[in-house]
C-alpha cells in the first residue's frame, strides 16, 4: 500500500509517497520558496498560498517521475490541514481532496507538530536504527516550540510549549534585527560555528524567560537584542558576531534546561529533537546524546505525514476524513 503525503503548512511545498507494506520512503520532494520571500525578510502568508499553487503540483510530477510510480500506484492521499497558514494549508487540503475524488482513494488530514514529533522514525523506512522509546521529545521550528513525554508510537502526552514566539521565530527576528538574511537561523548558526568563541557567547547576557513548568517564551528576547542594537548604534561586523553568538545562547538555554528537566522529573533517558532548529550545531553539541534525525527530516517535509499515516495503519487506527474537513491555525 502506497500513502502519497502532501504539506504546505508554511512556506515549502512538499510531496512524499511511503510503501507501508515493505515500510520504505520511496520519495520526499520539497519546493521551498525561500526566495520569493528573502526581498521580505520573513514568510509572507498571501505570497506562500499562491507558490503553492505553483510549487504543489511540480512537486507531485517531480515526486512521480523520480519514483516511477503513477497514479494507479497511489492507495490513499494524507495531508497536513493544521496547525499553519490557513492559506497556504488550503492549497495543500483542497489539492488531496480533488485528488482523492479523481482516483476514488480515501484521504486523511493530519497535524503537522504531531508528524514532526514522529519524524525520528523516518531512518527506519531508509534501514537505519531508530531511536526506542519512551522518549521526551522537543519540536522545535519556525512556528512550534513543543516540549512532549512519548511512551509509544502515537501514544503521547504534551508537556508544554512557547507562549508567545517560537524558537526559530526567535533567530529569525533576531536575525533581521542584525541586517541578516531570511531565514536568519542557518546564517547565526553558521557564523558562530566558524568564528564564534566562549566570550562572545557570554558577551551580552539576554534575559532568559522564567516560564512555568515546560513552558517557553521568546518575545522578551527580540525586544532585549532591539533594545541592545538602538543602544549600540551602528554595529560593526565583531559587534553583529557577538550579539548573534549571544542570542543563540539565550535561546537555546530554556530549551536544553526544561529537557534536562522533563527527563529528571519522568525518568527518561531518550531525548529526540525535531523541527527546523534540531539543524542547529550547537545545539547538537550541547546534547550530545539525544537522537536528531537528519537535517532534511528535521526541517518541513511532507514524508514524515507519510509516516505519521503509516503508523496509524500500523496500529489499525488509519480513517478516512469527510469531506467537510477543513484548515485550522492551531494545533
Ligand atoms: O521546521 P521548519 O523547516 O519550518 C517550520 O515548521 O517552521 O523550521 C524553519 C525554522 C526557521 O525559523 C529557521 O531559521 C530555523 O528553523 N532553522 C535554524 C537552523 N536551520 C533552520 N535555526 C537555527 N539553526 C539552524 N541551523
Ligand atoms: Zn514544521
Amino acid at each position: 500500500m502506497n500513502i502519497l503525503a502532501i504539506d504546505t503548512s508554511c512556506d515549502e511545498s512538499c510531496a512524499a509517497l511511503l510503501d507501508v507494506t515493505q515500510w520504505r520512503l520511496l520519495g520526499d520532494v520539497v519546493h521551498s520558496h525561500v526566495d520569493a520571500m528573502k526581498q521580505y525578510g520573513g514568510v509572507v502568508p498571501e505570497i506562500a498560498s499562491r507558490e503553492h499553487l505553483k510549487g504543489l503540483p511540480l512537486a507531485i510530477d517531480e515526486l512521480l517521475t523520480q519514483t516511477r510510480k503513477t497514479w494507479k500506484d497511489i492507495d490513499w492521499v494524507a495531508v497536513t490541514n493544521r496547525p499553519g497558514l490557513v492559506g497556504a494549508l488550503l492549497v495543500g487540503v483542497s489539492f488531496a481532496k480533488g485528488l482523492a475524488f479523481a482516483l476514488q482513494k480515501p484521504f486523511s488530514a493530519f497535524s503537522h507538530v504531531e508528524a514532526h514529533l514522529f519524524s525520528a522514525l523516518l531512518a527506519g523506512t531508509q534501514g537505519q536504527p531508530v531511536p526506542a522509546f519512551p522518549w521526551i521529545a522537543l519540536v522545535v521550528s519556525g512556528g512550534h516550540t513543543e516540549l512532549f513525554r512519548v511512551k509509544n508510537a502515537l501514544d503521547y502526552e504534551w508537556l508544554g510549549g512557547t507562549l508567545d514566539d517560537a524558537a526559530g521565530e526567535a533567530f529569525d527576528k533576531v536575525g533581521k534585527l542584525l541586517g541578516l538574511d531570511y531565514p536568519a537561523g542557518p546564517v547565526i548558526d553558521r557564523r558562530v560555528r566558524t568564528e564564534g568563541n566562549e566570550a562572545q557567547r557570554k558577551a551580552f547576557r539576554f534575559p532568559r524567560a522564567r516560564t512555568e513548568a515546560f513552558h517557553f517564551s521568546y518575545s522578551g528576547l527580540k525586544t532585549a537584542v532591539s533594545l541592545q542594537v538602538a543602544k549600540m548604534g551602528a554595529i560593526s561586523d565583531a559587534d553583529r558576531l557577538a550579539l548573534a553568538s549571544s542570542a543563540q545562547e539565550a535561546i537555546l538555554d530554556p530549551l536544553v534546561d526544561k529537557i534536562k528537566a522533563a527527563q529528571t522529573q519522568f525518568g527518561i533517558s531518550q531525548v529526540v529533537v525535531t523541527g527546523g532548529v534540531a539543524c542547529n550545531s550547537r545545539l547538537r553539541a550541547r546534547l550530545p546524546d539525544a537522537y536528531f534525525p537528519s537535517p532534511r527530516h528535521c526541517s518541513d517535509n511532507a514524508a514524515m505525514v507519510a509516516l505519521l499515516a503509516g503508523l496509524y495503519h500500523q496500529t489499525g487506527k488509519l480513517v478516512a476524513s469527510p469531506w467537510e474537513i477543513t484548515v485550522s491555525p492551531f494545533a
